[in-house]
């Protein structure tokens, strides 16, 4: 096998819990501020406008894979933008996304629209055939959604939250309402993530940033009848289903009970106490803290390799950031890291903590 082989399937085959020669790695927000060319197309185009442009999109996925040499892309675009399609209006600010009249109620939740992404949002399915081109095999592109909790979450509080009182609000004070809601969501995005695989992506990621604000009786109530639907509904494309969640260390149960095929972590567990209660047959992705990024090299080694050694010997490992890359990460860093990640879990030489 060559060694453009091996890279284009040890992310599909660590999903699968399958060996592989190394620990694929990728990073989320692996395109973004960070990069210095990506700096410089936003000085050009807006953010939005970026996402709606296929050929824009693409460069910016590819040129990822490019600079950092990781194992799988992840199409540029924007959990907000299906959002979007739904009827919100939504901002990027400097501040984070704002929405401009956030859904509070039941009238607000029917004006939302449940519509087909082929024809609402085709141009991300047109990105996704752009990139999956572009990239020739190298290596496979993710497809990726919020979950129906993290995109409540902004419809309702109108832009990111400290204590999230208006989406919990809803929730625990109108039931039908929240769950209409969630079940728009959830055909909202089911639709979505079927369109970018069949436009080419070989894997989705579920994003529920937010779902650790949430106690695990509410979690369970209200979001994982939703996220078992969308992981359902995509069993038959036979494509590999990451669900990924912060401050889920009182949740992971319930992560695995959606069906998702890799549950992905960020660093408050530890992947040897979260494969643990999962079952080291269930595939798990993460979980190096972002800021570990801003370490000097010799430092940053140690933590990559902590990391390795309480993922364990076992195969299903996709090494990961625990969430996004920061704007003040130094690209050079980044690059490290994923070089650093496929030198020290290579197999044929042995890893550090297997000698
Ligand atoms: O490289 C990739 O990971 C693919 C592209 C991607 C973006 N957003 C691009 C982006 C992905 C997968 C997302 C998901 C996303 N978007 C999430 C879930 C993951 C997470 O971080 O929790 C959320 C909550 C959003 C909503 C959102 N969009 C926020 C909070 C922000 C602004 C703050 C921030 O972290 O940058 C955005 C804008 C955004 N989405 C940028 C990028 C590269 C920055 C835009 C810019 O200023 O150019």
């Amino acid at each position: 096998m060559s060694s453009a082989d091996t890279r284009s399937h040890r992310f599909i085959a660590a999903c699968r819990g399958r060996p592989t020669d190394c620990t694929p790695v990728w990073l989320m927000r692996q395109a973004g501020r960070y990069q210095p060319s990506y700096r410089k197309l936003r000085e050009q185009v807006e953010f939005f406008e970026l996402c709606r442009q296929p050929e824009l999109a693409a460069r910016v996925t590819v040129n990822a894979v490019d600079e950092l040499g990781v194992d799988a892309a992840i199409i540029f675009s924007d959990i907000l933008v299906p959002v979007m399609a739904m009827g919100a209006h939504v901002e990027l600010t400097e501040r984070g996304p704002r929405i401009a009249s956030p859904v509070t109620d039941q009238a607000g939740i029917d004006a939302l629209r449940v519509f087909d992404p082929r024809e609402e949002v085709g141009y991300v399915m047109d990105a996704v055939r752009l990139t999956t081109r572009e990239l020739a095999g190298k290596v496979p592109l993710i497809g990726f959604a919020g979950a129906p909790l993290t995109l409540a979450s902004y419809l309702t509080e109108g832009g990111h939250s400290r204590n999230f009182a208006s989406l919990k609000a809803l929730l625990f004070t109108d039931p039908a309402a929240a769950h209409a809601l969630m079940d728009k969501l959830a055909r909202v995005v089911s639709a979505h993530l079927r369109a970018q695989v069949e436009a080419g992506c070989a894997a989705v990621q579920v994003f529920d940033s937010w779902a650790g604000i949430l106690s695990p009786r509410d979690y369970r109530e209200l979001c994982l009848p939703y996220l078992r639907r969308i992981m359902e509904e995509l069993a038959d494309t036979g494509v590999p289903r990451i669900l990924f969640g912060t401050c889920t260390g009182t949740l992971l149960e319930l992560f695995k009970e959606s069906g998702a095929d890799v549950i992905g972590l960020d660093w408050r567990i530890g992947l040897d106490e979260a494969r643990a209660r999962l079952g080291a047959d269930m595939p798990v992705q993460g979980n190096l803290d972002p800021c570990c990024l801003f370490m000097d090299e010799p430092a940053l080694e140690r933590r990559i390799a902590l990391v390795l050694q309480e993922a364990g010997p076992e195969p299903g490992h996709i090494f990961n950031l625990g969430h996004g890359v920061l704007p003040p990460t130094d690209p050079g860093r980044a690059r490290f890291l994923v070089e650093t990640v496929h030198r020290l879990s290579a197999r044929s030489e042995g890893a550090p903590w297997a000698r």
